[in-house]
């Protein structure tokens, strides 16, 4: 049989090697994975493109009991029930499943006391853990349950969606939202290890692939130039899920997140440049009541903003903006801001918990890997928005004529 030649094949080599020497020095590099040190706790974090039965291995010599309860939502559960059973009892585990709706509306606190209640009549007890299988709404609240159910239980992570894998499940951000804020309700409490499975990817919805590129292109942003590159050039092998890319991409995140984790757990300065793109994305999200758009895509439309808001302060130059938002048309992402009110968007803003008073730390664009902290009043941001959103109304009015223009005449 002839040979297929994989293009990407000799420069995955040479790019992982380049990998492992740009990753952040006090991120301690184990089998197949990382060691996130925090001051209080330390954990591993394993990726890998092969089975399941491995990590499980691992996860149940730290569980005090045979039980564990795996959280996860409706979706999940019904694609990897099965699978995930047959693991855990090769491994000797015993899985109570509880399964929560599937959606962003449901990351509240009435799912929480749903979680809460069901782990107490399934006897589960402060030496109990818990597994948040799914995406970082199921991450999320399964870490903000896990914190809170008897001050305090244990919990790992084993995330299945590409946003998970790359950001959710990494940090120990715990939380849920509630309606005049997302994530405004939770804790820092760490998992006590993350397993990340490229091959969950591959059930994934494209849209939801799209979704998780935002926060992958964000790192490519904020802190390293190379894999802002890499992705712009294997969106082919991304969107295919080849799992050695996948496996590349991931890795080099997560070193990303845990380099930035390691240095400042509570974002009391640093870890705030991961919220490049997350200011007016989250604002995005509050608006439309977390419904028709998806975290990714919120961040995704953030990140041009806060790159032309970067523009008019000087920071930055108009090539930049140029890539970020190519870059981004190339996973399929949307890049224009919906039309709310600007008014609404400064309120919804400005109750972001990140605020002090008229001013916001705003994450801002120096150049494609580097990103700078600078604190701005709300009449900057007021007028930038409103120059974007009036240069966006003249762009669709422009394309209209021309559409109109081209229409056949029909007598
Ligand atoms: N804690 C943090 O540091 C952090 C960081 C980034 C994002 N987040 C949070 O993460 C959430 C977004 O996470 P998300 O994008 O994973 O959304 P999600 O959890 O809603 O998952 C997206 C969709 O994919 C489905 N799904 C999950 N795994 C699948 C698989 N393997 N195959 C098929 N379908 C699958 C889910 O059921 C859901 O419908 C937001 O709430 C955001 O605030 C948290
Ligand atoms: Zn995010």
């Amino acid at each position: 049989m002839a040979k297929t030649h994989n293009p990407h094949k000799a420069e995955n080599t040479t790019r992982a090697d380049t990998m492992q020497k740009l990753m952040p020095k006090r991120v301690e590099k184990t089998f197949q994975g990382f060691k996130v040190n925090l001051s209080q706790t330390s954990y591993p974090l394993y990726i890998t493109t092969f089975g399941l039965e491995k990590s499980l291995a691992r996860l149940k010599k730290q569980l005090y009991e045979k039980k564990l309860y795996v959280i996860t939502n409706h979706t999940v559960k019904g694609l990897y029930k099965d699978l995930i059973d047959c693991a855990l009892k090769k491994t000797g585990i015993s899985p109570v499943w509880v399964s929560i709706p599937d959606g962003e509306k449901h990351k509240n606190l009435a799912t929480c006391e749903k979680i809460f209640t069901k782990l107490s009549q399934k006897a589960a007890h402060r030496k109990s853990a818990l597994l948040a299988l799914g995406g970082g709404v199921v991450g999320d609240i399964t870490g903000f349950v896990a914190a809170s159910y008897m001050r305090g239980i244990d919990y790992f992570q084993m995330p299945t969606t590409l946003l998970a894998q790359v950001d959710a499940s990494i940090g120990g951000k715990t939380g849920v939202d509630i309606t005049t804020g997302k994530n405004m309700v939770g804790a820092f409490y760490q998992p006590k290890a993350v397993f990340i499975h490229t091959r969950f990817i591959k059930t994934l919805p494209k849209k939801e692939l799209q979704c998780g590129m935002a926060e992958v292109i964000k790192y490519g942003v904020i802190r390293d130039a190379s894999l802002f590159d890499f992705v712009g050039r294997c969106q082919k092998s991304i969107f295919n899920c080849d799992q050695k890319t996948l496996a590349q991409v991931i890795h080099k995140c997560c070193a990303i997140k845990a380099g930035i984790v390691q240095e400042d757990e509570r974002e009391l300065s640093l870890r705030a440049i991961l919220n490049f793109g997350h200011t007016l994305g989250h604002a995005i999200e509050v608006l439309s009541s977390y419904k028709n758009i998806s975290h990714g895509e919120a961040v995704a439309i953030g990140m041009v903003f806060a790159a032309s808001l970067s523009r008019e302060l000087g920071l930055c130059l108009d090539n930049d903006i140029l890539k970020i938002t190519r870059i981004l048309q190339l996973f399929g992402l949307p890049i224009r801001i919906p039309e709310y009110r600007v008014r609404d968007y400064i309120k919804a803003m400005f109750r972001d918990k990140k605020t002090e008073q008229h001013i916001i730390r705003f994450i801002l664009l120096e150049k494609i890997g580097r990103v700078t902290i600078t604190p701005l009043h709300k009449d900057v941001i007021k007028k930038c928005l409103n120059n974007v959103l009036r240069e966006q109304k003249v762009i669709t009015r422009i394309k209209r004529k021309t559409l109109r223009g081209r229409t056949p005449c029909k007598n």
